[in-house]
């Protein structure tokens, strides 16, 4: 009688113990599951690096997406062996930039930079805090270089910020590498509204900088410009010659999601016009 009880009792413990195990399992899967379906595209800046001792690329991300990147070890893969995009004849409504070297060319997704297009004059980034170690985007154009080290200690010196360079200068093939690894892990569409195609990112002009800070965690995505550094660079980058390139609520016009952390060298004085206008460069140049 008492053994009976007794089997009794631990049946129903087993059984009671299977069913704790068997919804911790669907709990777990639920989960994993909503994750994954909640997890936007990661936005495209840094180049897929070749040489394996350097560090894993960050990726820049919109502001709701999930904080950590678990598809970080994805972006590490060897570029050589993502489909390459070969460079080819525009298509009819895209024109080929006249004069690359022009700092004031407007380089967009109508408007390309040519393949062998590389600025003559590209210099490395001495004495400015660098994020990543890829020797190819801690560089930019000479007049671009001076101005942000000045646009750098102007922050320093007037509101001890202390701002990082990510990612400058990025030839056609390294761009090449970037937007088909985003395409092939996150599909055309999505990449394009993030990731410029190769011969239309203003990278390759090497007048083009991410940069970001300690209150980033040095990463990039659109949470920058709620930072007061993010503010600050946004409110006076001008004053160097420099704009925030892709503003908020002109996806429209620019082609791509809102990127507070990629300024372009334009010169003080158009610099200053464009930002006093309130206009993104492409409506800056057709208005004048
Ligand atoms: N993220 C900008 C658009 C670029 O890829 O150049
Ligand atoms: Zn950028």
């Amino acid at each position: 009688m008492r053994n009976t009880r007794k089997q009794k009792k631990r049946r129903l413990f087993i059984t009671m113990a299977s069913l704790v195990i068997i919804l911790i399992a669907v709990v777990i899967y639920v989960e994993g599951r909503l994750k994954d379906e909640t997890e936007l595209p990661p936005v495209a800046e840094e180049p897929v690096n070749e040489q394996p001792t350097e560090e894993v690329p960050d990726v820049e991300k919109p502001s709701d997406e999930v904080p950590d990147d678990d598809n970080k070890d994805n972006e590490n893969e060897n570029p050589a062996e993502e489909p390459q995009q070969e460079p080819s004849a525009p298509a009819e409504d895209i024109t080929l930039v006249e004069d690359p070297a022009a700092m004031d060319a407007l380089v967009n997704k109508k408007n390309n930079l040519p393949g062998t297009y590389v600025p003559q004059d590209l210099v490395k980034l001495d004495g400015i805090p660098t994020v990543l170690e890829n020797p190819e985007i801690n560089q930019l154009r000479e007049p671009a270089y001076l101005a942000l080290k000045e646009l750098f200690q102007a922050a320093a010196d007037e509101k001890n910020y202390e701002l990082h360079a990510r990612s400058g200068y990025r030839s056609y093939g390294t761009q090449t590498d970037l937007y088909n690894s985003y395409v092939k892990n996150h599909g055309q569409a999505a990449a394009d509204k993030y990731s410029a195609k190769p011969g239309q990112s203003e990278h390759q002009t090497g007048l083009s900088m991410d940069i970001t800070c300690a209150a980033m965690n040095f990463q990039l995505d659109d949470t920058f410009g709620n930072t007061d550094e993010g503010k600050w660079v946004s409110e006076n980058a001008h004053r160097f010659g420099f704009i925030v390139r892709y503003p908020k609520d002109k996806e429209d016009i620019t082609g791509y999601f809102y990127e507070p952390w990629h300024i372009r060298y334009l010169g003080v004085e158009l610099a200053t016009k464009v930002y006093e206008s309130g206009l993104t460069l492409e409506e800056y140049i057709q208005n004048n």
